[in-house]
């Protein structure tokens, strides 16, 4: 399993066969080629702009499926996409792993202005390793089910502030996850979303948890 961070919430997760694309945001980041990938699936955590990002031209030149909530699957079907439409609840499963779509708090809206469902994060169950991706959220104690639940082994959480958690509240975050490693994201791409990262280290430090910081140009 290659975990790459593309920048902002987007990471593609390189897999023994395929690779799948979260968030995919990516046009904006000249280093990454997704025509050379072999993307299967892509996972939109709401649809905002920067989250439903390039899914919809990577979907239709990659033949690859976009699974979201049931409102924002929807647009992207009406835009011509293959999707999988689907909502909180139990695991989901492909061919290369297993996923589950868990509650954030956030807001989501359609690039036309229509509610694009419930905002979600994802668990993905891949090679034995899961993570957890967090979407755009505040701090909430859903997150303190999905240890007990999932687990996971890697959290991808949001730093930025304003529209999401920030460095004291992501620090919360990932002790309550219990998550061996964090990796912060959702900072630094917007004027109001700049992030103390150094201090998010200190506080991350003092739990024990490995914080893997990564550098979208050096993908
Ligand atoms: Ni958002
Ligand atoms: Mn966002």
């Amino acid at each position: 399993m290659d975990l790459k961070y593309i920048g902002h919430s987007a990471f593609e997760i390189g897999l023994e066969n395929n690779a799948v694309l979260i968030d995919p945001y990516v046009a904006r980041n000249k280093k990454y080629n997704w025509h050379d990938s072999n993307i299967t699936d892509i996972f939109v955590t709401h649809a905002h702009g920067d989250h439903l990002g390039d899914a919809i031209e990577i979907a239709k030149e990659k033949d690859a499926t976009i699974t979201a909530v049931v409102e924002l699957a929807n647009y992207c079907r009406e835009q011509g996409c293959k999707v999988r439409s689907v909502n909180f609840g139990g695991w989901i499963n492909y061919d290369w792993g297993r996923v589950v779509f868990v509650p954030s708090f956030h807001t989501s809206s359609l690039p036309d202005g229509r509610y694009g469902g419930e905002a979600a994060g994802i668990i993905f169950d891949v090679e034995n390793v899961r993570i957890y991706h967090a979407g755009d959220t505040s701090l909430t104690s859903e997150m303190k089910t999905i240890k007990e639940l999932y687990r996971p082994n890697i959290a991808l959480l949001p730093i930025g502030g304003n529209y999401t958690m920030d460095v004291e509240h992501a620090a919360v975050a990932a002790q309550w996850l219990g998550a061996q490693t964090v990796v912060p994201m959702h900072y630094g791409t917007f004027p109001e979303i700049q992030a103390d990262v150094e201090k998010f280290l200190n506080l991350i430090k003092m739990n024990n948890t490995n914080c893997m910081v990564l550098d979208p140009d050096k993908i």
